[in-house]
């Protein structure tokens, strides 16, 4: 496989970078996920857009022009095999001189791009997509959970945690009772006609994947869409819950905290919105 790494198309077990590297010593950088369905990267420019987002606000300044990612990323997947695949991509603030928390000016940022195969859960016939099971568990993350930093230690132990409880993921719950997200995906639920996720600001990642499904429902006059907080005790009682991410697409949750959620099945109104986004897709 091949991988980008500071300018150069390399084989991956030749890709080095230096322990002295700042996003070993500190995860002191941001990364981006990008799905590329049949080749293409998709809502790239959302992507890049975040991504200058992340790096300005841990002021980092982006190393590359939007055109040149999309090079990068172009040339990736064409040497790379898959019809579908994740690109991952991680800017750090580079290689210092010693440890140190203060960052020397003038560094010149680590960049990795990769990619993985990636499978399409949502594709022609979904009749088969299966139900997903989740746990609650407190969110115990920093503040500022809209930056898409490399700083996972968080995610990764609340993902462990899922894991250990049987369940695919952990969908996080802060000290007021209200769902923030999951892991490493965004939080929807069904009640009635109403469809309600937390809104975007700085407890969550503001994801690509949400941005798109509230796009594909906001004007249906049979749903009310709504961007807002939900408790811990609405997420147990919802008809329908559903995760979102880059990777997973939109997947339906049908138990939680060894609960059924709703009737146990999934559920209509994820069917329709599984639908419109493979349309969308298309
Ligand atoms: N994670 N929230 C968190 C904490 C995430 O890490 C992710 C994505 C999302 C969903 O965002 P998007 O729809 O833009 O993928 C929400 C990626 C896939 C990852 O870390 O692998």
């Amino acid at each position: 496989t091949q991988v980008y790494l500071n300018g150069h198309f390399i084989n991956q077990q030749d890709a080095m970078v230096s322990v002295m590297d700042r996003g070993f010593m500190f995860a002191d950088g941001a990364y981006e996920v990008i799905p590329a369905f049949y080749q293409v990267p998709f809502r790239v420019r959302q992507h890049l857009a975040r991504l200058d987002f992340s790096l300005s606000s841990i002021r980092i300044e982006n190393p590359l022009k939007h055109e040149e990612w999309l090079r990068v990323f172009d040339q990736l997947l064409a040497q790379n095999s898959g019809e579908h695949q994740s690109i991952y991509l991680q800017v750090t603030r580079g290689v210092a001189p010693d440890r140190n928390h203060l960052w020397p000016k003038g560094l010149e940022p680590t960049v990795l791009v990769m990619t993985t195969p990636l499978q399409m859960k949502l594709d022609e016939d979904f009749s088969h997509v299966q139900g997903m099971t989740a746990i609650t568990t407190e969110d115990l993350r920093w503040k500022r959970c809209d930056i898409k930093a490399i700083a996972l230690l968080p995610n990764v132990l609340h993902r462990q945690r899922a894991e250990e409880a049987g369940a695919d993921e952990a969908i996080l719950i802060n000290e007021q009772g209200q769902v923030t997200e999951g892991s490493s995906s965004n939080v929807f639920i069904v009640k009635g006609n109403e469809i309600a996720t937390p809104p975007k600001g700085m407890p969550i990642l503001g994801g690509i994947t949400r941005d798109l499904v509230i796009e594909l429902l906001q004007f249906d006059v049979n749903y009310q869409l709504s961007e807002r907080m939900v408790s811990q005790d609405e997420l147990h009682k919802a008809d329908e819950v559903w995760i979102t991410s880059s990777t997973k697409e939109i997947c339906p949750v049908t138990i939680l905290d060894k609960q059924p959620v709703g009737d146990g099945k999934v559920g209509p109104v994820w069917y329709e919105t599984a639908s419109r986004y493979q349309r969308y897709k298309q």
